[in-house]
């Protein structure tokens, strides 16, 4: 599941050195005298131009991920909106690619939605969501013209109102329910359960009185029902069970206050390939089971059939970048363990210190021979936890070789970091052989520009 604990031992992987490790590398990526190759570029030559760390994105994989989401509306004869997670990994020239591949974009806060918005994207392809809005942030969305507000609290659907109605506006929302449902993935992503800082919960009438407010209040336009169970899930019973409440509460929706539930949003969470044993299902599998599952429940009460909404994020980028470090100090410390150090960690991918998320590697640089070492790849902060992979398969590795820690392509740059005011690194999008930075390396300027004392 790709989760490991710092206090538990790593149970040391089977060392297979012919392992392939196509499935967690981009798909355009390859391997030429020895190096790796990534959208028809040097991964060696480029990190070498750029500097390091460097996170490289894949273009064809993220259009490619876009449209396996998008292939469901003609595959299932459904109405069926792919909304990106910006959260999952966003940059102004990501915005217009999710534009460009017909998908909407959902925004986690003002801050995304700005971004969002000066990329081009029109405010009528954007949803907005969040557990605590500031007035401003609802203020900013209604004021662009955002297509849905995702609302998840009375508070929220009184402040849409009185933001919405004064200027002469109305503003179409969805409510967040938790369906009580416990997805198999780390708690710290877990969402859909009743104990949740998210959302209305369906016990004590709470999503029905919500359902009536955001109905009865003005400015305000109920136009249906959100959930998000969780993140990094595989098993999609998870996503059948929250299906069949929902729907059941849809059905109770039309019966109680007579209103029709026109979109059904089910969240994101699909689970990705981290690890080499790791069996997520595909994006046509999690579409079998959410349309099919939305259509047999739905003629199961007695209810038309609702646009249905999904919002991947990790499925759309994660597989499609990289992340490229050069290697400093290799420590072997004798029956114990080799750490070799890089010129990144925890500032650029926090998963592994916070989820004990663990990926695999490589050296670019000599990516045709085997990984016969067992390494600890660690960063260059001041923590121990600092580690981006323990007990790892490598080729043998020395100083100035280039690591590539692969599947970091979703919640790495977005949850990176200053610390140690280590600056930020540069996003290169590559494809057919064309390399373009789209998010340039920060410089020490960059770390005092708001440094006003
Ligand atoms: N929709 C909502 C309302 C969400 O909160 C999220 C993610 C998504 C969609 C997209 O979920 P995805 O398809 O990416 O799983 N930082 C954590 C993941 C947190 C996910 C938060 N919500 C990590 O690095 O694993």
């Amino acid at each position: 599941m790709g989760f490991d604990t710092l206090e538990e031992p790593v149970p040391a992987e089977p060392l297979d050195p012919s392992a392939d490790l196509s499935s967690v590398l981009p798909m355009t990526a390859s391997i030429r005298e020895g190096h790796l190759w990534v959208g028809g570029v040097d991964m060696v030559e480029l990190a070498r131009e750029q500097g390091t760390a460097l996170y490289v994105m894949d273009e064809e994989q993220i259009r490619h991920q876009l449209r396996e989401f998008r292939s469901w509306t003609s595959f299932h004869w459904t109405e069926v909106e792919t909304v990106y997670a910006a959260k999952a990994f966003m940059c102004k020239a990501m915005c217009r690619i999710v534009h460009e591949e017909s998908c909407m974009l959902l925004c986690a806060s003002g801050g995304e939605l700005a971004i969002a918005l000066a990329a081009g994207v029109p405010a009528n392809r954007i949803q907005v969501h969040g557990n605590n809005k500031t007035i401003e942030e609802i203020a900013e969305a209604v004021e662009a013209g955002v297509d849905r507000i995702i609302a998840d609290s009375q508070l929220e659907l009184r402040r849409i109102s009185a933001i919405a109605s004064a200027r002469g506006l109305e503003q179409a929302v969805l409510l967040r329910v938790t369906p009580g449902v416990k997805p198999d993935t780390h708690g710290y992503i877990q969402t859909g359960q009743e104990d949740s800082k998210f959302g209305f919960g369906l016990n004590h009438g709470l999503a029905m009185e919500g359902v009536r407010v955001a109905a009865a209040l003005p400015g305000v336009r109920f136009a249906g029902l959100h959930m998000h169970i969780g993140s990094q899930i595989f098993a999609l019973q998870s996503y059948s069970k929250a299906i069949e409440v929902m729907v059941d509460f849809m059905r109770r929706v039309r019966e109680e206050t007579g209103e029709t539930v026109r979109d059904l949003d089910v969240g994101g969470g699909i689970g990705i390939k981290y690890g080499l044993a790791d069996e997520p299902s595909t994006i046509e599998q999690f579409g079998k089971v959410v349309v099919d599952g939305i259509k047999a429940e739905c003629e199961r009460n007695g209810l038309p059939v609702p646009r249905i909404l999904i919002e991947p994020g990790r499925a759309v980028v994660a597989n499609s970048g990289i992340t490229l470090y050069t290697v400093g100090v290799v420590k072997e410390i004798p029956g114990i363990r080799t750490y070799v150090a890089v010129d990144g960690g925890m500032t650029d991918n926090i998963r592994p210190a916070l989820y004990g998320a663990r990926y695999e590697c490589l050296v670019a640089n000599k990516a045709d021979r085997p990984r016969t070492e067992i390494v600890t790849v660690a960063g260059k902060h001041c923590e121990t936890g600092d580690l981006i992979a323990r007990d790892t398969p490598l080729q043998p590795v020395e100083t100035d070789d280039i690591v590539c820690v692969c599947s970091t392509g979703a919640y790495c740059q977005s949850m990176s970091s200053n610390y140690n005011k280590q600056v930020r690194p540069a996003v290169v999008f590559v494809r057919d052989g064309e390399a373009r930075v789209v998010v340039r390396r920060e410089t020490y300027d960059d770390l005092m520009r708001c440094d006003v004392g």
